[in-house]
């Protein structure tokens, strides 16, 4: 077991129906008075979520300022928007009501409204962060972790990069978390919230010295995702399901994954990132686009990994050891498996069909380099800037 240290502040409000009632008594209980409510391209209008948050904010006495339109893959000049306006109004409370974009930009506001220049500044060094104002989130899908985790990922597109801001002072206070919010989301963002959460887990998994206890979470996380995305798929308004994926994806990006194993430095994430900033494709397809291709390469280029593969085929998928005549013949299964299983959910076949080249894709390696991950050396399998290229052609 490796050490660590682990310090998470936020405050988890869980079930349904848990936003009446609680979301005013928690504002007021902490003498928040002037709210910017921050939201993305209007689901949380079309649902009524909306009109409930207002009538809490309205009970809590609270003066509303709204930051709309934030963007999928947030965009940095939405989160200058936001810190402008806490600075005008004088916020004390940022309320994100939607997905991990809308919870991201928010963070990032919290950052920025307390800091003398260009948000951007923050994304590119975390350490000028020395204050931020309290967030709350609603979150209303099940896919980043990002209500219960300190960092969010904003999109420079001038620059055309997508880089992570993270800062122990970025955790939410409270976050809000009703699974039959969920219910709305349309399939194609139910799939890649599925898969996003299933990544967070993957990377935490594939990594030299696993903790037993983070194993046991991971295996169950993945068979939650495996067993309840197609069944939220088939019955949107299913609460189990949805409830299930929803608390399996809150503890996906935080860390608790990885507590007592060895680092870990989530290199399908840094991958992804980069088509991400160049294309704008959705994050979790992208992930589980990727995933296969690169588990499949670090089994190729060292078979001393294998032994995990046999986790993912026996304890995630459910496949028996004596079905099979050899061990690499389970563990080509399990990897069937998975891809099989993203095919079913409808996610394409390569990033050529989201429109993906392989023109960037040498600066895309050279780039999370310089601004991600400056060492691929602690990854499962070390990866050079040809792995990484390799990977990505792969995934084409
Ligand atoms: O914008 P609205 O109208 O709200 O619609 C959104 C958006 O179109 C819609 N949606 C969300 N909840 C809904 C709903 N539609 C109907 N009913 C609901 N209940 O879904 C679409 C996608 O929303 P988005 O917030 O982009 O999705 P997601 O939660 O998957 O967030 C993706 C972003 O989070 C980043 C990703 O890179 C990406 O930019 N990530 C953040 C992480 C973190 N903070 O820790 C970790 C992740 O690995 C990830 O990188
Ligand atoms: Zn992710």
């Amino acid at each position: 077991m490796q050490a660590f240290e682990y310090y998470s502040p936020t405050k988890l409000v869980f079930g349904l129906g848990c936003i009446k009632d609680k979301l005013s008594a928690e504002i007021k209980a902490r003498g928040y008075h002037k709210v910017l409510l921050t939201y993305g391209g209007g689901s949380i209008k079309r649902n009524g979520l909306y009109d409930l948050v207002k009538s809490e904010l309205t009970a809590a006495g609270c003066a509303i300022f709204e930051l709309s339109g934030i963007e999928p893959n947030p965009r940095v000049t939405s989160v200058d928007a936001g810190a402008a306006m806490c600075k005008e109004h004088g916020i004390d409370l940022v309320l994100a009501v939607g997905g991990g974009s809308t919870m991201d930009a928010s963070k990032a506001i919290c950052a920025a409204a307390c800091y003398n220049g260009p948000a951007w500044d923050l994304v590119l060094d975390g350490s000028k962060i020395k204050a931020a104002l309290p967030l709350f989130t609603i979150n209303t899908i099940a896919a980043t972790g990002s209500e219960y985790d300190n960092a969010g990922v904003i999109t420079n597109w001038d620059t055309k990069e997508k880089l992570p801001i993270g800062s122990p002072l970025l955790w939410p206070q409270v976050s809000f978390l009703d699974p039959s919010l969920t219910y709305t989301v349309p399939a194609i963002q139910t799939v890649a919230g599925s898969c996003d959460m299933m990544s967070h887990f993957f990377e935490a998994y594939f990594v030299r010295d696993l903790s037993p206890i983070a194993q046991g979470l991971i295996e169950a996380a993945e068979r939650i995702a495996i067993t309840y995305t197609p069944k939220a798929l088939q019955e949107p308004t299913n609460y189990e399901a949805r409830a299930k994926l929803l608390w399996a994806s809150t503890l996906g990006c935080n860390g608790i994954a990885c507590l007592g194993s060895s680092a870990t430095i989530f290199p399908c994430h840094a991958i992804e990132h980069e088509v991400s900033a160049y294309y704008d494709i959705t994050h979790g397809i992208g992930l589980a686009i990727i995933t296969p291709r690169l588990l499949r390469f670090w089994l190729e280029k060292d078979p001393t990994v294998a032994p995990r593969y046999v986790d993912l085929a026996t304890n995630i998928f459910g496949l028996r050891r004596d079905d099979y005549e050899s061990e690499e013949a389970l563990i080509e299964a399990g990897l069937k498996a998975l891809e099989d299983f993203y095919a079913s959910l409808g996610v394409p076949s390569g990033l050529s069909k989201l429109g993906v080249g392989s023109e960037h894709f040498a600066a895309m390696a050279e780039h999370i380099k310089t601004h991600w991950i400056a060492s691929f050396d602690y990854c499962y399998v070390p990866m050079t800037n040809e792995d990484i290229v390799t990977v990505l052609d792969r995934s084409l």
